[in-house]
């Protein structure tokens, strides 16, 4: 049985993709996890199906014999957020980049023989251009999107100097089940979909006419599995890999007013340092070699999100 590795495996993507992995029988599932920001029930039912790592990425001696072997790692552990990268650089940078580095090295003494790589959005910056395209020139704006952008130059490189097919994918704003509401720097549909459930005024930062990509975390695990499938071509290639449509904060937080059936005006505050205005991924290239073919509507997944908020509450 293939031995398949997903760091950050108990996060919000990663616990996803670990369902994704197990309902395509893709092998024996294991995660690394420091539980920073994952947590343990977030993998509950399916926990006695996978090998579970308590551990950090920055620690190479420790994830060196998890990885060893591994037919395929899925690196998703990172300290995520924008703006916790500019408030407190020092750990996104040690975990983002030194972690990062570890696992790809990890994977060449393992022989592992495909790396995916959560990489991010945020690399295009504010590049004027719509939609945004991978051959555009990356402009990070944060200490998180450099970051993000430097673990795709070490995809490359890895392949280019070691022969490990690293496949990056810049994950446009992922939403939908398990994503942590609670922390300062959640996701904003984690925080405009509690709100909604709550009866509380979401408040947003900005004009609010800033657009995003939001992707359904279900079309981002299953782009993943076919990254780790595709043929050797795609090896040391960044993918955007996001939904190819761009909603502003002000429509979405209408829709969902519309969705529940009540008013709930928004609050507005002052925009966000390092914050992007606009988000829209070109899925041209994903399409063509990965097979890309993302299957949830804004609405849908709105939808699917705030059911499973409501669930996870009544629980
Ligand atoms: C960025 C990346 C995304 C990455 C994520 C990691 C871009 C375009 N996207 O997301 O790919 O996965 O970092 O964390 O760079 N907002 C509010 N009210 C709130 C909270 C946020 O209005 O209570 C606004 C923010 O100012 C921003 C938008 O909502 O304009 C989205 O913010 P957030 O969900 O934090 O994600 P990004 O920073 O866009």
């Amino acid at each position: 049985m293939k031995k398949i590795v997903v760091t950050g495996g108990a996060g919000f993507i990663g616990s996803n993709l670990v369902r994704s992995l197990l309902e395509q029988r893709e092998g024996k599932v294991i995660v690394i996890d420091n539980l920073f920001s994952g947590k343990e029930e977030n993998l509950a039912e399916v926990r006695n199906e996978i090998g579970f790592e308590r551990m950090d990425v920055r620690d190479l001696n420790a994830i060196l014999p998890v990885i060893d072997g591994a037919d395929t790692v899925y690196h998703l552990a990172a300290i995520p957020s924008v703006p916790r990268s500019i408030e407190d650089p020092v750990p996104s940078h040690d975990t983002n980049l030194n972690g990062c580095f570890n696992v790809f090295h990890a994977a060449v003494q393992g022989k592992v023989r495909r790396l995916i790589y959560a990489a991010s959005s945020s690399a295009y910056g504010d590049t004027e251009v719509l939609p945004k395209v991978e051959t555009m020139i990356p402009r990070p704006k944060s200490p998180y999107a450099a970051q993000k952008v430097m673990g795709e130059y070490y995809a490359r490189c890895f392949y280019e100097c070691y022969g490990l097919e690293a496949v990056a994918l810049r994950f446009f704003n992922v939403y939908g089940p398990r994503q942590d509401p609670t922390s300062a720097y959640s996701g904003v549909l984690s925080l405009f979909i509690t709100a909604l459930i709550d009866g509380k005024n979401p408040t947003i930062l900005g004009d609010g006419e800033q657009s995003r990509d939001f992707t359904y975390v279900k079309d981002v695990a299953g782009l993943c599995i076919k990254a780790a499938h595709a043929g050797k071509h795609v090896a040391g290639i960044t993918y955007n890999a996001g939904n190819g449509n761009r909603h502003t904060l002000n429509k979405v937080w209408s829709l969902l007013q519309k969705i529940e059936g009540i008013e709930l005006p928004a609050k507005y505050g002052p925009p966000r340092s390092g914050d992007v205005l606009h988000s829209q991924a070109d899925t041209t290239l994903a399409i063509r070699d990965l097979g890309h073919d993302p299957k949830y509507s804004l609405e849908e997944g709105l939808r699917l999100t705030l059911e499973w908020y409501r669930q996870d509450r009544a629980a």
